[in-house]
């Protein structure tokens, strides 16, 4: 089987990449599915080390998602490291095309690019703003994560 390694990046990596890491795990939990690797960072390094934010892991866990991840800021090492790097918001892309090198293995794609309600291709920064923003971070990214899986992941 195959192994795929997927990277999600947003700016601080405690609300919105961790919420893509623990979707794509959920979903590969239902599934079976051992053959990926799944990890998060941040462009930023303000928050390296901390746990993903409480207002994210409250909003997650009351649908059944646990996060468990510390952050961690983007290196160059990533671009070959992994198979997909998922950009949460334009912004986000746009330093990470900044740093990727030119003979990077990854593909580099904003995660909202797989959402079919999709128009606006960034996920909300929820971070200055309430609760029901962290609620809107997970219904974007579990059904981006669920086309994502189906598209280059299922199967292949
Ligand atoms: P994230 O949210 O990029 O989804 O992790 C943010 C976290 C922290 C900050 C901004 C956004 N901050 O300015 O500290």
């Amino acid at each position: 089987m195959s192994s795929k390694k997927v990277l999600f990046v947003c700016l601080g990596n405690i609300c919105r990449s961790p919420m893509g890491e623990g979707a794509l795990k959920a979903i590969l939990d239902e599934n079976n599915d051992e053959s990926v690797l799944v990890d998060s960072a941040g462009t930023a390094a303000y928050h390296v080390g901390n746990n993903a934010d409480v207002r994210m892991r409250k909003t997650a866990l009351t649908h059944g998602v646990d996060l468990t991840s510390l952050a961690r800021q983007v290196k160059v090492t990533d671009f070959y490291e992994f198979d997909f790097i998922l950009a949460m918001d334009t912004s986000n892309y746009k330093n990470l095309e900044k740093i990727k090198p030119n003979d990077a293995t990854a593909t580099l794609t904003l995660m909202r690019e797989y959402d079919d309600m999709n128009g606006d291709l960034d996920v909300p920064d929820p971070y200055y703003g309430g609760q029901e923003g962290f609620e809107e971070v997970y219904q974007i990214v579990t059904r981006s994560c669920k086309k994502f899986y189906e598209k280059e992941l299922f199967n292949n």
